[in-house]
């Protein structure tokens, strides 16, 4: 069972000097901390710990994003240029060479953790960061894995890696995973009050791993051991997969049966226990809630022989809602007597939350394409997005979004962008299909 732990405590002791050179080990300026991969996850770990005071190094293979840093400039959502200059000024640097790493206290690895074309999880980036760790491994270090990935990767994957050197985990370097729990764009709760769970391979590399995210973080939970950990980061994603599916097929019934749903949420969630709210939309994307629950639902598999069966049902209704709304888009069509071939859709918002420019595996595309294919015009509009990727074609956007949806024989709304006045959108357009349920107006349509 996981135990909460407030009180900070003195760093374990090893009985040897955190910067005593290791195997392999170059000469390097000594850090508190180096963070592998500057992206999502990794730049905002570094300015929570810069921030707090601890000497950062960010290490990345992209010379683009190293030479940005440098430069003073963010590419993510959550950090300003302005804040890099902060970081910069307190002493953050940014690198591209992996002897960086020789003079860190702790090492944290931030690096993506993709499917491979068979479902499985991609591990090559964590495997390559550990690699590098390996070769500069010195006795005292901590070694954190945050990639979101599944249970057994830190003990198994990373271990014997750093291991091969000599050294062992929880005699001579400390060994853990925290799971990363950002939400880019939410203005509420950030790396400081967040709480973050650390599971060590022995409890002395959960006392270290405790000990550092104390330094910039509220509240600290000390998981069982590395694999708890890891799965503690599947359950929550696996757990919204779920329940968004939930909504989801009951959003096509409801529509069947002429009921509301989302006045049906807005009633269930004046329960103050046992339940909590998840909306329906026209798919999941991100990096993190269509992909982890695979992870999952991959090792069952080949592990154990059987399917993780709630997450391969919540797999096939997700997947399933963009076709579900290009259906919607042409049954309102075809009630105003109009084939989808050759009419103007408006897709407005194409990121796959609001308020973010990321766009990775958004349900956008999927509806766009088939939209395409059907012989339909897409145009769109994204307050983040300049050029939209769809395949062989670029989409420059239109920049004018009451002319685009005026111009438009149907707009959809998929993604609720805090600037858009979606009444009045949805007042200005022929046809307006609004499947994030955020609309008043009697000419939209919910989903
Ligand atoms: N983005 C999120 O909201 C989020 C939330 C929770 C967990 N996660 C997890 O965190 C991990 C990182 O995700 P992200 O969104 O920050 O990814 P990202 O693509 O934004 O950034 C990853 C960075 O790592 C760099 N990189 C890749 N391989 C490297 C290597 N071997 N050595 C050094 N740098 C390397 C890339 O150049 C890139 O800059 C993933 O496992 C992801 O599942 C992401």
């Amino acid at each position: 069972m996981a135990k909460n732990t407030v009180q900070p405590d003195s760093p374990p002791d090893l009985g040897r000097d955190s910067h005593e050179r290791g195997i392999g080990m170059t000469v390097h300026d000594p850090c508190d901390l180096v963070v592998i991969g500057m992206g999502y996850v990794g730049l905002p770990l570094a300015q929570a710990a810069t921030e707090a005071g601890l000497r950062v190094v960010g290490y990345d293979l992209s010379t683009d994003v190293i030479d940005g840093l440098n430069a003073g400039r963010s590419h993510v959502d959550d950090l300003s240029d302005a804040d890099i200059e902060v970081m910069r000024d307190a002493g953050f640097t940014a690198s591209t060479d992996p002897a960086v790493l020789a003079g860190a206290a702790t090492v944290v690895i931030c690096v993506p953790t993709p499917l491979t074309p068979e479902g499985g999880p991609d591990l090559a980036a964590v495997l390559g960061a550990t690699g590098n760790i390996a070769s500069h491994l010195h006795r005292g270090q901590l070694v954190v894995l945050e990639s979101t990935t599944y249970p057994g990767t830190t003990d198994d994957e990373v271990r014997p890696i750093l291991e091969a050197t000599g050294l062992i985990a929880g005699r001579d370097f400390f060994l853990a995973f925290s799971p990363e729990r950002i939400d880019p764009g939410n203005a509420t709760f950030g790396m400081r009050n967040t709480p973050k769970v650390v599971g060590g391979h022995t409890p002395a590399c959960t006392a270290a791993a405790a000990h550092f995210y104390r330094r910039f973080v509220d509240t600290v939970v000390e998981a069982r051991g590395t694999r708890e950990a890891e799965m503690a980061k599947l359950l929550e994603n696996t757990y919204r997969h779920i329940n968004i599916a939930l909504v989801n097929e009951m959003a096509r019934f409801c529509h069947e049966l002429d009921i509301d749903l989302w006045d049906v949420i807005e009633a269930a969630k004046s329960k103050p226990f046992g339940f909590q709210a998840f909306y329906p939309g026209p798919g999941v994307g991100g990096h993190c809630i269509p992909i982890d629950p695979n992870y999952l639902s991959y090792q069952v598999q080949a592990k154990l022989g059987y399917p993780f069966r709630f997450v391969e049902l919540a797999q096939e209704i997700n997947a399933g809602m963009p076709a579900y709304v290009v259906r919607r888009i042409q049954d309102l069509l075809n009630e105003a007597g109009q084939p989808l071939r050759g009419i103007r859709v408006c897709l407005l918002g194409v990121t796959y939350k609001p308020d973010i420019a990321d766009q990775r595996e958004s349900p956008a595309k999927p509806i766009a394409v088939e939209l395409m294919d059907k012989g339909a015009e897409v145009i769109f509009h994204d307050p983040y997005v300049q050029q939209w990727q769809l395949g062989e074609s670029t989409l420059d956007v239109h920049a004018d979004i009451d002319a685009a949806v005026v111009s438009a024989d149907v707009c959809v709304l998929l993604q609720n962008h805090r600037v858009y006045d979606v009444d009045a959108l949805a007042a200005a357009a022929t046809l307006f299909l609004d499947t994030r349920g955020v609309t008043s107006h009697s000419s939209a349509v919910r989903l």
